[in-house]
């Protein structure tokens, strides 16, 4: 009986080592020390010993089973490491290598510059403010002191839906927007884009981009106006720029004015952009008219200020000496991406 143990316990250890995989193991496991295994087995043989002799060959099995136990697990733990190690072999990689850069995108430059100024005037206490593209005829032109029969509207040629509303063509309107929920003192900003049916050329878009400023105090003067203007341009162009300030007539500012710049495509000796002038126009400002503070509920006995409107298309072309306003919007990436 003894001899019979032996050799199914010496059996099994050999096919345990030998097992290729978990299924195999679980199989061999069922053979010796399932229900009617080889080792269960010689269980079942004790009943026919003497005493002495049963607790003998009972210690004996027990031994055989434990040993095939644990030739089960180790085999079934060295089919594991062997696994991960086949793993690492065929699916190692190596962490040193530099990793794959995504494509990534950038902002345009005209938002770049917008950006930039928008820290700058935050930095100095305004605020920002966002309006509507589409605008009402009043905030686009009655509240800014221009009536229906007023000559400055032909000024701007409009887009009009048919609703009896507009594209605006200026961001002034904001202004307005600022005044309905705000009382003085009041800083404000208005970046965004603007709409004027009209031709096309190196300096004409029907879209482009303004920035609109707004300050509401007492004594406010021109020469808040002035400091406010150059510290703009300073700070966007990083030196002090060469300007100059003439009379300009906008309905709603009184006195009004045309901040020029010397034209930084050609540096003034004349081109395309400048029209041959050698200055652009990027400023237009002024102290804000009475009537536009008195319809909008502020009195201007008490308070005045300044607006200004600046061409933001127009000054992304001065620093950069991009010479056609065209190209902002013409989807061209070997455009933009000169910006990157
Ligand atoms: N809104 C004017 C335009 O687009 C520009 C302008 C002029 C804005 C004078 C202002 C200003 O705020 O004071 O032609």
């Amino acid at each position: 009986m003894q001899k019979i143990l032996d050799e199914a316990r010496a059996k099994a250890l050999a096919e345990i080592a030998a097992a290729a995989d978990d299924r195999a193991l679980y199989d061999l496991k069922v053979k010796y020390l399932g229900k009617k295994g080889e080792i269960t087995e010689q269980m079942k043989r004790m009943r026919d010993l003497s005493p002495d002799a049963r607790r003998n060959f009972g210690q004996l099995v027990n031994e055989a089973k434990e040993a095939v136990e644990q030739a089960l697990e180790a085999r079934a733990r060295g089919l594991a490491e062997n696994k991960y190690a086949r793993l690492a072999e065929s699916d190692w990689l190596d962490a040193s290598l530099p990793g794959i850069v995504p494509p990534r995108g950038h902002v345009h430059p005209v938002y770049a510059v917008q950006r930039e100024l928008e820290e700058i005037f935050t930095s100095m206490g305004f605020e920002i403010l966002d309006g509507p593209e589409v605008e009402t005829e009043y905030n686009n032109f009655e509240a800014l002191n221009i009536p229906a029969d007023h000559p400055a509207r032909d000024m701007q040629d409009t887009f009009w839906t048919e609703d009896g509303n507009l594209l605006r063509t200026h961001t002034s309107p904001v202004q307005i927007r600022g005044m309905a929920l705000r009382r003085p003192p009041l800083r404000l900003i208005a970046p965004g884009r603007v709409f004027r049916y009209e031709a096309t050329d190196a300096s004409h878009e029907n879209t482009f981009w303004q920035m609109e400023g707004l300050m509401v105090d007492r004594n406010i003067s021109v020469a808040h106006l002035i400091y406010f203007m150059k510290s703009l341009l300073r700070e966007i162009f990083k030196r002090d720029m060469t300007i100059r300030l003439r009379p300009g007539y906008f309905p709603f500012v009184e006195p009004g004015f045309e901040l020029d710049m010397q034209c930084q495509v050609c540096g003034g000796a004349g081109c395309s952009v400048c029209k041959q002038h050698g200055w652009v126009e990027l400023l237009p400002c002024g102290l804000v008219h009475p009537n536009v503070l008195s319809m909008s509920q502020i009195d201007p006995e008490v308070y005045s200020g300044f607006a200004f409107g600046l061409g933001l298309s127009r000054l992304v072309m001065m620093r950069y000496g991009i010479d056609d306003i065209r190209h902002f919007l013409s989807g061209d990436l070997r455009f933009v991406r000169q910006f990157a």
